[in-house]
């Protein structure tokens, strides 16, 4: 007897978890800082623009080829017809099993981050080496808090996947995404009412860091510059909206066949941007204000393990309030991103091998654990520097990072873009998503990205981030 697919309980479940996947450390620790530093309001607008044209594309075609072959990545693609489209499926499940080693170790360094805030000793945080000290173990026989840390974070991603799609992950996002909405609400409202003055005399506000957020800045702006600012966004938004990498694929094959696909898609995009612009009100006034436009310079690890902290320390006891809110609501961002990627490979797992859910958790769950701890002992114990192909040195949790987002995820997109454009044909996707007598709302524009414009622009952005292509 065949088993029943596991299935979302409805429509706003399905969101919740689609968005939970996409809203991550992406949208906190970059976002803010790609629009601060490239033009502000213009990279906010071509961000914009590429949602609501590629990032539609990419986001509907993966949704619909998990509703339609009711597979995982790994076994969906050579559902579609297509001989020789198989590879995509294995690739599609390399790259969340890359990802999840040091997502979950960065997600344990939130959870001690919080720690330190939550016990009121959020100024320690602030010294200069503080970070440093606790990644490299300083002064301890090994770096043990880091694996501890990445430990737990990964048993509470492993809890709620093992609990399944509708009471452990749909449950969990139903709660935990409208609670992190109010929370960066809260801070971003916080952070424009600040006014600070240096010990110089010099007083900077909340407010005026709003404005190098939102202001288009067309100063110095050359085609080059513009070129590099549209590519930025790109690849920002592809990592954002959790595509390439097998999740929206999973999360569809969990979606009921008479949902509204496409007015879910245009939420989820909804939620993602939302709350990447709020990241932006919530971070940038904050930095601003306290630390100048030199403070802004930071994004990734360096702004929230670094900048953030010594932010916090400067608003005095408040601080280690704002500093626990803050990083409870990046740990609820960050766990729900992690449970994504282990789904995409637990139910990878069991679609392909018949396993039940709990042998695929234990399988990928020793696999992820492993890899965690050799990316956290990356920076002490295993130390070493290594020079990646686009010019950055790097550990390992860099060079994970790099195989996936700069080689792997860009290789999955364009195939799946040329595999749904010319080989299996857009029809296939647009009928899916017309299923039940629903309407694809940008249909005539889907065609056209899908078949021509998303291979060419994401192949550039391909060579651009392996560092091939220099002069863009
Ligand atoms: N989309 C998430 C973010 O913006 C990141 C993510 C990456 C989620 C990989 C799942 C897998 O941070």
């Amino acid at each position: 007897m065949e088993k029943k697919r596991n299935s979302f309980g409805g429509s706003l479940g399905f969101v919740l978890a689609a968005a939970g996947s996409a809203v991550g450390l992406g949208n906190i620790w970059r976002f803010p800082y790609l629009a601060a530093r490239d033009g502000g309001g213009l990279f906010i607008v071509i961000y914009i623009i590429l949602a609501l044209t590629f990032g539609y594309t990419l986001l509907s075609s993966e949704v619909a080829i998990g509703r339609k072959t009711k597979q995982s990545p790994l076994t969906a693609y050579s559902k579609l017809g297509k001989k020789g489209w198989g590879f995509l499926g294995v690739l599609s499940c390399i790259v969340p099993m890359l990802i999840l080693p040091y997502y979950s170790a960065i997600g344990g360094w939130l959870l001690k981050y919080f720690g330190v805030f939550v016990t009121g000793k959020g100024v320690d945080a602030a010294a200069d080496s503080y970070f440093t000290d606790f990644i490299t173990g300083a002064g301890q026989p090994f770096a043990w808090q880091p694996i501890l840390f990445h430990v737990i974070f990964f048993a509470l991603t492993a809890f709620v996947v093992i609990r399944g799609v509708n009471k452990g992950i749909e449950s969990l996002s139903k709660v935990l995404m409208p609670i992190l909405l109010v929370m960066v609400i809260g801070i971003a409202i916080f952070s424009v009412t600040i006014k600070h003055t240096d010990a110089d005399g010099t007083t900077r506000t909340g407010l005026q860091g709003l404005k190098i957020l939102f202001v288009p800045s067309f100063e110095g702006l050359t085609v080059k510059q513009f070129f590099t600012t549209v590519m930025d966004a790109m690849g920002q938004l592809f990592f954002s909206i959790s595509v390439a990498m097998g999740i929206m694929i999973a999360y569809g094959s969990y979606v009921p066949d008479d949902d509204n696909l496409d007015k879910s898609v245009r939420r989820i995009e909804l939620f993602d941007t939302a709350v990447a612009l709020l990241a932006g009100v919530m971070i940038i006034p904050a930095v601003f204000a306290f630390m100048g436009k030199e403070g802004m310079e930071a994004s990734g690890p360096s702004l929230m393990f670094v900048s953030l902290p010594k932010v916090f320390a400067q608003m005095g006891l408040a601080g280690n309030v704002v500093g626990a809110v803050f990083f409870a609501m990046v740990i609820f961002a960050a766990l729900t991103s992690s449970i994504s990627i282990l789904e995409a490979v637990v139910s990878s797992f069991m679609d392909a091998f018949g396993w039940s859910r709990k042998k695929a958790v234990i399988v990928e769950g020793a696999i992820a654990l492993v890899g965690g701890i050799i990316v956290c002992l990356g920076y002490n114990t295993f130390y070493f520097e290594l020079k990646l192909p686009n010019g950055s040195t790097g550990q390992i949790l860099d060079i994970l990072d790099y195989i996936s987002n700069s080689a792997l995820m860009p290789i999955v997109a364009i195939a799946t873009c040329i595999l749904i454009g010319w080989f299996t044909g857009p029809k296939m996707i647009i009928d899916e998503v017309e299923k039940n007598g629903h309407k694809m709302t940008r249909k005539h524009m889907f065609y056209v990205i899908v078949k021509f414009l998303a291979p060419v622009l994401m192949f550039v952005l391909f060579l651009k981030s392996i560092g091939v292509l220099t002069i863009i």
